[in-house]
C-alpha cells in the first residue's frame, strides 16, 4: 500500500479527487496518510477532515525565520513516513532539503503543458491569464516529478484542453481542472502505485504506456 502525504494550500480539488479515486478504486493500492497545508484557511484541509485523513497544518507566519518553518515541514513529512508526497495545489516553495530527503519520491499537477507557463510566477489563475494573453489554441495540465527547480522535473503525464474564443481565466481554469487535472493526478498516483513508473536518464518510462487511456 503506497502511503501518500498531500501537500495543499487552497481549495482541495486535487486532494479531493484523490480522496474520490481512492475510495472508487480508480486509485489502487494507495492510502492517503496525512495531508498538510500552509494555509490555515484552506478548505482542503476540511476536505481531509471529512475524509477522516489527518489534516496538518503549519503557518510560515508562525516561524522566526523561513529556515525554522523549512526544518519543522521537513520534520512533519517523515513523521508520516510516506512513500509519495504530491503537491496539489501547493503554493510552497519546496525546500531542497525537502526533495534531498524524498529522491524521486515528489511529483506536482501544474496547470498548463511544460514547459510551457511555467516556472517562477506561473501558479494558479497567474497561469490561464498569460495562456489567453497569448493567445494559444491549446493548454492542458502536467503531473511532474519534482526537483530543484521550479515545474523542471521529469514529466510523467499530459492532457491537453481546447481554448474557447470566449474563455475566461476562470473559465479556463475550471476546465482545465475538470477535463486535466482531475484525471492525470489520479492516474499518476495508481500507475506509480502499481510500479510502472521509473525515471530513466532523466526521464519518465511508464511500463504498458500505450494501455493508458487519457
Ligand atoms: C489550481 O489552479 C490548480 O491548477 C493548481 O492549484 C490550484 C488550486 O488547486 N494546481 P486545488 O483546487 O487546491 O487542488
Amino acid at each position: 500500500m503506497l502511503r501518500l502525504a498531500v501537500c495543499v494550500s487552497g481549495g482541495g480539488t486535487n486532494l479531493q479527487a484523490l480522496i474520490d479515486g481512492i475510495n472508487n478504486k480508480t486509485i489502487k493500492n494507495a492510502e492517503i496518510v496525512m495531508v498538510f497545508s500552509n494555509n490555515p484557511g484552506a478548505y482542503a484541509l476540511e476536505r481531509a477532515r471529512n475524509a477522516g485523513i489527518e489534516a496538518v497544518c503549519r503557518s510560515p507566519k508562525d516561524y522566526p525565520t523561513r529556515d525554522d518553518f523549512n526544518r519543522e515541514f521537513l520534520s512533519v513529512l517523515k513523521s508520516a513516513e510516506p512513500d509519495l508526497i504530491v503537491l496539489a495545489g501547493c503554493l510552497l516553495n519546496i525546500p531542497p532539503a525537502v526533495v534531498e530527503a524524498f529522491p524521486g519520491r515528489i511529483i506536482n499537477i501544474h496547470p498548463s503543458l511544460i514547459p510551457s507557463f511555467c516556472g517562477k510566477g506561473f501558479y494558479g489563475l497567474h497561469v490561464h491569464e498569460k495562456v489567453l494573453e497569448r493567445g494559444v489554441r491549446v493548454t492542458g495540465a502536467t503531473v511532474h516529478f519534482v526537483d530543484e527547480g521550479t515545474d523542471t522535473g521529469p514529466i510523467i503525464l499530459q492532457k491537453a484542453v481546447m481554448i474557447r474564443q470566449d474563455d475566461t481565466p476562470e473559465s479556463l481554469q475550471r476546465r482545465v481542472m475538470e477535463e486535466a487535472e482531475w484525471k492525470i493526478l489520479p492516474m499518476a498516483v495508481d500507475l506509480i502505485a502499481a510500479g510502472r513508473v521509473s525515471i530513466n536518464d532523466g526521464h519518465v518510462v511508464i511500463d504498458r504506456y500505450e494501455d493508458i487511456d487519457l
